[in-house]
């Protein structure tokens, strides 16, 4: 018996990372998933949906861009026509945003980045939760961040986003509680192709080179699982930090089933680098 068996679940940027992590997961835990994507839905069967069928579990792959409004209104419908209802909703896409000052960043570059990481939780939680609110149940699941909680130089759109996520998490979490809907927020670390695109980044606002190998190296070193306690994470520190998609797919399973009916409006740690 899985631990989701029978339920409904959404999870956006289900095409790679932490989302694809937690599709797989919840699939085999017996829930039916809605896996959505900006990338083609073609490739979203290939990378991921057929492996759910694969192994006898139900998958509905959908393109859809989370911060454009008809395509969440559609992607809700389309989960509605196709599995009679949602129980989960598991709002993970987020992107990384520039790594540039403010004084320099584009309005765009800033709007951009609020953009994908909040309007699409705002939107997400918008449509899906009238049918929760119906059957007076339902779970909501939202991917903020380590940088949540703590400052990430030379990013501030990702870093605002991010704490953003805690803000309407709690807010929601008061708000629908006496529907029987909880929302609770998942603080990842980092996994290893995320992990070079900052380095990458980072190096890049140095006017240094990447030495990719290197930082691939180091990340493998410490392997996903390693946990560097309270850590803070400083300029040099991104390879240093432990905890790969694995990890916060387990606690959005935990947020996801009855163990955890009576928690709400909390952030999760994952990966040791933050303690609070
Ligand atoms: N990986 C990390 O280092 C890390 C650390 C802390 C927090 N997080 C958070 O975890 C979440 C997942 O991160 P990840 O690194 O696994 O992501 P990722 O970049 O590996 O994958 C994100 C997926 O979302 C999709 N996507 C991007 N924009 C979209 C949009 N507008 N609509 C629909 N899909 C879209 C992408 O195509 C991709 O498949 C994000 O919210 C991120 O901020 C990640």
């Amino acid at each position: 018996m899985g631990r989701l068996d029978g339920k409904v679940a959404i999870v956006t940027g289900a095409g790679r990372g932490h989302g694809e992590a937690v599709a797989l997961r919840f699939a085999a835990e017996g829930a039916a998933v809605a896996l959505c994507d900006v990338i083609a839905a073609e490739q979203l069967e290939e990378r991921v949906g057929n492996r759910i069928r694969a192994h006898g579990g139900q998958a509905l792959c959908l393109r859809t861009d989370v911060s454009q409004e008809d395509d969440v209104s559609r992607m809700v419908e389309d989960t509605l026509s196709c599995f009679g209802t949602v129980d989960i909703l598991v709002n993970v896409v987020g992107i990384a945003g520039p790594t540039e000052d403010v004084w320099t960043m584009s309005l765009a570059s800033w709007r951009t980045t609020l953009t994908v990481n909040l309007d699409s939780m705002f939107l997400c939680c918008k449509y899906a939760l009238p049918e929760m609110i119906r059957k007076q149940y339902g779970r909501v699941i939202n991917f903020s961040s380590g940088t949540g909680k703590q400052p990430l130089s030379h990013r501030t759109p990702y870093a605002t986003s991010k704490m953003g996520v805690i803000g309407f998490t709690r807010t929601l979490a008061a708000d629908v509680g006496r529907y029987n809907i909880t929302v609770n927020a998942i603080c990842p670390g980092t996994h290893e192709e995320r992990t070079m695109e900052l380095e990458r980044a980072r190096a890049a606002y140095r006017g240094a080179e990447f030495d990719e190998e290197g930082a691939r190296r180091r990340y493998r070193e410490r392997g996903p699982k390693a946990v560097i306690a309270g850590r803070w994470c400083a300029d040099e520190g991104f390879v240093e930090k432990g905890s790969g998609s694995e990890d916060a797919a387990g606690i959005a399973v935990f947020l996801a089933s009855d163990d955890a009916a009576n928690m709400s409006g909390q952030d999760i740690n994952s990966g040791g680098w933050v303690m609070w």
